[in-house]
């Protein structure tokens, strides 16, 4: 059961000092969903943005704003983002002890929930959460960092999650992140995802770019 193919924009590749202008700018050029990348400088070596963010940033745009986690302990922080307006929060299996407890918290606050797969994570963590997912996110790079180059063996591991979720019956998102540009991105979505994250790819050129940059992105399913 495949849905069509949306585009989610990583404002990580955006410009910070003009975060709202970026995400109207991404929305009218016809993003789909809007990727928001949390990092705390020790789950991932890099430091980023947090809920007072996403909280000022939600009158921008009425696309999902799809929150990205990298950030241990993360529980403590699963009200804030519900507060602050995520639709969809994705968190790292690693980022805690108890991930199913952390997922049963994001539903409970009527977000979507996701678990993001690090290039080095097996597939097999999905095994016992799949039920109560509702998207789960395969890392073609390691996190932390934008413009870093897709790992092929992902590939594999997007169609093993693709068979998972298929045998589920149910809508969960088989959603990619990093490295994704023109050439990549029919390669992903041919191996079974159906949401698209992509920073570098969508911002480089400036706001006239951006539909064209997204227009590159929507490949046709096989
Ligand atoms: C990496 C982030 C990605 C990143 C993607 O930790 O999760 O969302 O912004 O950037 P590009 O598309 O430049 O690889
Ligand atoms: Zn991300």
């Amino acid at each position: 059961m495949q849905h069509p193919v949306r585009i989610a924009p990583s404002i990580l590749s955006a410009d910070f000092a003009r975060l709202g202008e970026e995400v109207r700018a991404i929305d009218a050029a016809g993003a789909d969903w809007v990727h928001v990348d949390v990092m705390d400088g020790h789950f991932v070596p890099n430091l980023t943005i947090g809920p007072a963010v996403v909280k000022a940033l939600r009158p921008h745009t009425t696309k999902p704003l799809d929150v990205h986690l990298m950030i241990s302990p993360v529980d403590p922080f699963i009200d804030a983002f519900a507060d602050a307006g995520a639709d969809v929060l994705t968190v790292h299996p690693e980022a805690g002890p108890h991930v199913h407890r952390t997922i049963q918290r994001i539903r409970q606050r009527e977000m979507r929930a996701g678990i993001a797969i690090n290039p080095a994570t097996p597939v097999e963590v999905v095994d016992y959460l799949i039920d109560d997912l509702d998207l789960v996110l395969v890392m073609s790079v390691n996190p932390g960092f934008g413009g870093q180059s897709f790992i092929e063996s992902q590939l594999r591991k997007i169609e093993a999650l693709r068979k998972r979720i298929d045998a589920t019956g149910r809508h969960i998102d088989l959603q990619v992140d990093g490295g994704v540009d023109a050439k990549t991105a029919p390669r992903a979505v041919a191996a079974g995802a159906d949401v698209l994250v992509a920073g570098t790819a969508v911002f480089r050129d400036g706001p006239t770019g951006y539909a064209a940059n997204i227009g590159r992105l929507r490949v046709e399913k096989p």
